[in-house]
């Protein structure tokens, strides 16, 4: 493959919450030499403008109406996406768990989520990026070359997101780890069952179940996916 064709590559990583996606797109985006964009960091931005201005976050009109004056861009950063909502810089806000479960709500609606994905498209159009979301493999990129369904037990998932809560030093730690797998298989089920685009892996993805897997070895099975494609193995 030429170096010309290679830099236009899309890595699509599509996944459930915690199933390490941030992680793996980040290192595939270093590894690789491309831009890594955290589509769901969008979906969150929207729904915090949604809470900013007192909608109803299940009245798909409401939430639609503000995608026509909203600007979200994000920027790579070595350290992730930074996340600017109208030009604020909103990266740590959109974190925050009221903000978690409204996206959740906001991203159900299909002409909200039409608007979102003609946003993702235009921001990989060049190519060079590894995308990560829920719908990458599906709905914006169907025809990105490298797929990957990252998944994992609930409970292994919901585990790894409590931990990170709980090595946070500069949080007080509000939830326990019961609380989090709860509010993760809500969200599973909320993103897996929506009418547009559930959550789901394109036929041409590879699965990779991280379940027994360590964070190093999910990196490590990603890289050598991406590598594989490049090689002209897969
Ligand atoms: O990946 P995340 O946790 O930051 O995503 C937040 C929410 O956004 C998640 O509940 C589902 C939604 N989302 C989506 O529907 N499609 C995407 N491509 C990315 C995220």
């Amino acid at each position: 493959m030429s170096e010309t064709a290679r830099l236009k590559l899309v890595i699509a990583i599509d996944g459930p919450a915690g199933a390490g996606k941030s992680t793996v797109a980040a290192h595939l985006a270093r590894h690789f030499g491309f831009l890594n964009l955290e589509t769901g960091a969008m979906y969150r931005a929207l729904a915090l403008k949604a809470i900013d201005h007192d909608l109803d976050l299940d009245e798909e009109s409401e939430v639609l109406a503000l995608c026509d004056t909203t600007n979200i861009a994000l920027e790579p950063t070595r350290d992730g996406n930074r996340v600017l909502l109208d030009g604020i810089d909103v990266s740590r806000r959109v974190r925050d768990g009221d903000v978690t479960a409204a996206a959740s709500r906001a991203s159900v609606h299909p002409r909200v989520r039409e608007w979102m994905v003609a946003q993702q498209r235009a921001l990989g159009v060049g190519g060079g990026v590894v995308m990560e979301g829920r719908d990458i493999g599906t709905a914006v990129f169907p025809d990105a070359e490298v797929k990957i369904f990252l998944d994992a037990a609930p409970e292994v998932r919901g585990n790894r997101r409590y931990r990170q809560v709980a090595s946070n030093v500069h949080e007080p730690v509000t939830v326990t780890e019961t609380s989090v797998i709860e509010e993760m298989k809500a969200r599973d089920e909320r993103d897996r069952n929506r009418v547009q685009s559930p959550l789901k892996p394109a036929p041409d993805a590879v699965i990779v179940d991280s379940t027994g897997m360590s964070l190093d070895e999910v990196m490590a099975r990603s890289e050598a996916i991406v590598q594989g494609y490049l090689d002209g193995k897969i």
